[in-house]
């Protein structure tokens, strides 16, 4: 009996393992699933589809539409060094607005990247003729046990942005719009606004002659610009670390986009983003985020070849006539790096195309 019954059990347990085997041949748990992509250049919309050219001109002029907004920006900054823009004298005598300001995107832990910047490219007096900020931006720490380091580092330095959300990666999204929303509020009088990492190199002197000298940038009054990307597909494999599902988006392409490692904005655009991003469902890419919310504004991002897009090490000193950023860097990379190319003055400028 007993051995008759074990063998009932073992054909039971094979039977069904069998019919498990073929039900996930027959329906694995995939995209396949998905409808087809749809089709970006015909049929992209993004919500809220709305005329948001229409909806910040009206907002500007104080016709400001409550009704519809689906994404406040509900953060508060636990730092914030709202003194930053406001111009002493002798700098006012230099120019009587902020030329550009850097919001460095930093992680908690980088107190050795940011003493680095502050101590390179992020010297405010280093070109005394042009009045240039930098300040960084971060979360909160996912242990509240390392709250202490970044407030010590801020009452001294005053430089540091926190805002209250956790800083991982899928939050940068969250840390553009911050940066974005603490530049019209706090920096208004702001010519280019910079968004980037703190692993990159900048050339303040290649940067602004960039800027000043470059017909296409003068002439862009709605500037957004940096290593742009085109024809980019999201990724779909599950195991990507920029898995996108089809609810997600379900275009076969992105919009052109530039690169979030360096951002090159005129204080025009960021406004217009800023009122722009409280009406446009947030996506997880903060890059792709913003490309879509221009794209909304009928803004064309433009690439320029002075931003690095890939992992070099440009040492050698000539290429960084050239080059306004580029990066991986690690704090002593940045120090060598600086102290290399010597002390340079705005003299030093080169008319740069982009
Ligand atoms: C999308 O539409 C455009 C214009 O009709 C066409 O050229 C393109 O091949 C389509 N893309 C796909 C992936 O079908
Ligand atoms: C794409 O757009 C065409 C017309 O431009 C329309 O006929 C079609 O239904 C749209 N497809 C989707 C999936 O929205
Ligand atoms: C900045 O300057 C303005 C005008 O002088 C002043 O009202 C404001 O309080 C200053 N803000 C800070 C944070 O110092
Ligand atoms: C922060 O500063 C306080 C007072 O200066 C000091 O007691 C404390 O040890 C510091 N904490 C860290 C993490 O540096
Ligand atoms: C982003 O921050 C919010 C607010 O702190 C938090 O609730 C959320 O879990 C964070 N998201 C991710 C993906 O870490």
């Amino acid at each position: 009996m007993t051995f008759i019954n074990i063998n009932r059990k073992n054909v039971i347990m094979t039977l069904t393992l069998i019919c498990m085997y073929f039900f996930i041949r027959l329906f694995p748990a995939d995209q396949s699933l998905d409808p087809p992509y749809v089709n970006f250049t015909t049929n992209f919309t993004y919500p809220l589809d709305i005329d948001m050219v229409e909806l910040v001109s009206d907002y500007r002029k104080g016709y400001i539409n409550n009704a519809d907004v689906i994404n406040p920006f509900p953060y508060a900054f636990i730092k914030n060094p709202s003194h930053k823009c406001n111009l002493s004298e002798a700098e006012v005598k230099v120019q009587n607005k902020v030329f550009v300001l850097f919001l460095v995107k930093s992680a908690y832990e980088n107190r050795r990247l940011r003493d680095a910047i502050r101590q390179t490219w992020g010297n405010e007096r280093y070109l005394t003729h042009f009045n240039i900020k930098t300040v960084f931006t971060v979360g909160l720490p996912k242990a509240k046990s390392r709250f202490d380091l970044i407030k010590n580092e801020s009452d001294r330095m005053k430089d540091i942005i926190q805002v209250d959300y956790i800083d991982t990666y899928f939050n940068n999204t969250l840390k553009m719009t911050a940066e974005i929303n603490w530049a019209v509020k706090f920096c208004q009088n702001a010519k280019y606004v910079v968004l980037i990492d703190d692993d990159y190199f900048v050339s303040p002197e290649s940067l602004v002659g960039l800027l000043e000298y470059s017909a296409e940038v003068r002439n862009t009054k709605r500037l957004y610009m940096g290593h742009k990307h085109s024809n980019s597909k999201p990724r779909r494999e599950k195991e990507s670390k920029w898995h996108v599902s089809y609810s997600e988006y379900p275009f076969d392409m992105y919009p052109d986009f530039i690169n979030a490692g360096t951002i090159i904005m005129s204080m025009e655009f960021v406004i217009e983003a800023q009122i722009a991003m409280m009406y446009t469902k947030l996506f997880r890419l903060d890059d792709i985020y913003l490309a879509i919310v221009a794209r909304k504004l009928r803004v064309s991002p433009l690439g320029t070849k002075r931003v690095f897009g890939t992992n070099v090490m440009p040492w050698d000193r000539f290429n960084f006539e050239l080059l306004a950023t580029a990066h991986h860097y690690k704090p002593a990379d940045l120090q060598w790096l600086w102290r290399r190319r010597g002390r340079r003055t705005h003299r030093d400028m080169l008319p740069l195309s982009i």
